[in-house]
Formats: structure tokens, C-alpha cells, sequence
């Protein structure tokens, strides 16, 4: 079995991540960690606890992090998740309470543990980075305990919060950056699941109406429905932050390419932007002023999004 965490702003689609890793028998989900996004911190807890009860794992610790990005105000997506972030569907919510532990140190606890008896933790980030980029520096000893780092955010084209940026690099840029260039400071390898790939695994009507049965399926097929209402989509709704579990459950159906890559930290129109560099460096490039930036990425180019549906589906299902 792979030992995960997640880390989420549970949310439409990271509540379809947590159902697939916290019932897929390949991985073994050892924590999630929640931070302010998609909606408020608390609404976050909430929301986990309710998803991990609705899979059937109220065993897996959970534990609040931080409220608010580095240096903006936290902005909400009740557009994009409904008003309580899991689209006010009315599902009967959870009575457990979080682990008494900061986010941070719950990822410490597990991170040396991890480097104690050499299983190494895939940590999959679905959210803005906050908490991972407090992890490493606070803790950069914990970086001994990861295999590696695959997060949501970001795109090589475009955004979807603003034209440049995706919503969770734009929510904190500051926490992406401190991430991406710590990971490479301690040698941990990093994969983008972006926007670029985000859209294309997708559940249709027909497939989420036939999930039914159990806890996990019937929550698995109104997440579907709902997310399908709030994107006005009649073909159905992308399993969005599940793709990034798909790719630590099966590596293969993801295309990925390593890139030197930078957070855009100002620009009038473009904070928040992941610059992904694609440029042929064997060519002159010495006049760039910028250089070669230091972070090296794994991004993802393209998914087979017909085998991580099915994954999914049978997963959950
Ligand atoms: C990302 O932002 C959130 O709305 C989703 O949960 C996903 O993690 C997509 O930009
Ligand atoms: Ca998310």
C-alpha cells in the first residue's frame, strides 16, 4: 500500500479525492490536513470529517490548519461549491471532532514517522499551500519522510480565478513559492496536476446516476449531480482534485514533462500565474536576465481521462 496525505479546502471536488483515497485498497490514507480556501477553515473540518464518514474511514485523524494565506485575505468559491462548500446538498454532517493538533504538526508527526520506518508518504496537496509551505520550513526535517509532493494547482495555459491564474496558486502565491522552492532546496520531487489536465476526467449523468448503494456511492453520485448543476454542464462534471489521486494510484494514464517553474509574485494581471518554462535551453538564452529557474517540476501534459473515470467509479462505487 502507498501511505498519503491530503491536504484540502474539501470543496465539490477535493470531497471526490477523499473518497477515492480513503477507500481505494492500494492506498493507505494516514492523515488529511484542511486550510482556508474554497470556503472558511471551519466549514473545511466539517466538511473532511463529513466525507471520511460518508467512506466508512471515521479512523482517519483530521486536523484544522491555517485560516488564512500568508499575506491576503482568504477569498471563498461559493460560486464554484455551494455556500457550505460541499454544495448545500443537506447531507447529515459529521459529529467527530478534529485531532487536537495543529495541521503543521499532525504533517510533522506522521512526515517523521514515516522517515522512522522508511514508508514514505506521497503527500497530495488539492488546495492552497499554506500549511505545506509552513511544514517546510518550519519542519524541514519532515521533508525526510515524503516520497514526493503531486498537487492541484496551477497551469502551463490558462487560469480559471483570473486569466493567468488557477485558484489555488492565486488564493496564497507566497505559500506556492515557499513550497516549490523548499521542495527543491531538500530534494523532494514535485508533479503539477493542473488546470491543464484538471477538466478532462469526467463523470457523466448516466454514470453518477447508477451510483448507488452505500454511503460512499450515493454521496459520490449528488457530488456529480451538484457539481454538474453548478457548472450548467448536461455531460456530466470533472472529478477535479480525484485526478490528483488517480495519478499517485495509477502514474501511468498522466503524461508529465519536467519544467523549471516560478510563481508570479506581482504583475498587475498575472499574480498567482505558475510560469511554466517550455523554452529549448540548449538555445542561446543567456541574455534572459531570469536565468533558469531553480524549481524543476513534473507537469502534467495530459491524462487518459476515460481510466481514471473508471477508477474512480469503481472505487467509490
Ligand atoms: C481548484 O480550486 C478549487 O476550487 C478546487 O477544489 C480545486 O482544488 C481548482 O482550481
Ligand atoms: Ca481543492
Amino acid at each position: 500500500m502507498k501511505p498519503v496525505i491530503l491536504d484540502v479546502d474539501t470543496g465539490l471536488d477535493d470531497a471526490c479525492a477523499l473518497l477515492l483515497a480513503a477507500r481505494h485498497p492500494e492506498l493507505d490514507l494516514k492523515a488529511v490536513t484542511c486550510v482556508g480556501g474554497n470556503v472558511g477553515i471551519d466549514q473545511v473540518v466539517v466538511n473532511t470529517l463529513t466525507v471520511l464518514d460518508a467512506a466508512g474511514r471515521p479512523d482517519v485523524p483530521v486536523a484544522r490548519g491555517a485560516s488564512l494565506p500568508f499575506l491576503q485575505p482568504v477569498r471563498t468559491a461559493p460560486h464554484v461549491h455551494g455556500a457550505d462548500g460541499l454544495g448545500d446538498l443537506d447531507w447529515p454532517k459529521s459529529i467527530r471532532t478534529a485531532d487536537a493538533r495543529h495541521a503543521v504538526e499532525l504533517l510533522r508527526d506522521v512526515l517523521l514517522e514515516a522517515a522512522r520506518t522508511g514508508e514514505l508518504v506521497t503527500l497530495i496537496p488539492l488546495a492552497p499551500m499554506t500549511n505545506i509551505a509552513l511544514l517546510l520550513r518550519t519542519y524541514p526535517e519532515a521533508a525526510a519522510g515524503l516520497r514526493e509532493i503531486v498537487f492541484m494547482g496551477g497551469a502551463a495555459g490558462i487560469g480559471n480565478a483570473t486569466a493567468s491564474a488557477e485558484f489555488n496558486i492565486w488564493t496564497d502565491p507566497e505559500a506556492a513559492a515557499i513550497t516549490l522552492t523548499a521542495a527543491s532546496e531538500l530534494g523532494v520531487r514535485v508533479t503539477m496536476y493542473g488546470l491543464d489536465v484538471f477538466y478532462d476526467v469526467v463523470i457523466s449523468l448516466a454514470e453518477a446516476k447508477a451510483l448507488s448503494g452505500s454511503p460512499s456511492a450515493d454521496l459520490a453520485r449528488r457530488l456529480i449531480e451538484r457539481r454538474s448543476e453548478l457548472y450548467r454542464s448536461d455531460d456530466g462534471a470533472s472529478i477535479g482534485d480525484g485526478g490528483a489521486v488517480c495519478a499517485v494510484i495509477d502514474p501511468s494514464g498522466l503524461t508529465t514533462l519536467p519544467f523549471p517553474l516560478r510563481v508570479e509574485l506581482s504583475g498587475s494581471w498575472s499574480r498567482g500565474r505558475t510560469i511554466v518554462d517550455t523554452r529549448d535551453w540548449a538555445g542561446d538564452l543567456t541574455t534572459d536576465p531570469h536565468g533558469v529557474a531553480p524549481p524543476v517540476v513534473q507537469v502534467a501534459t495530459a491524462v487518459d481521462g476515460r481510466r481514471y473515470a473508471d477508477l474512480w467509479l469503481a472505487t467509490v462505487r
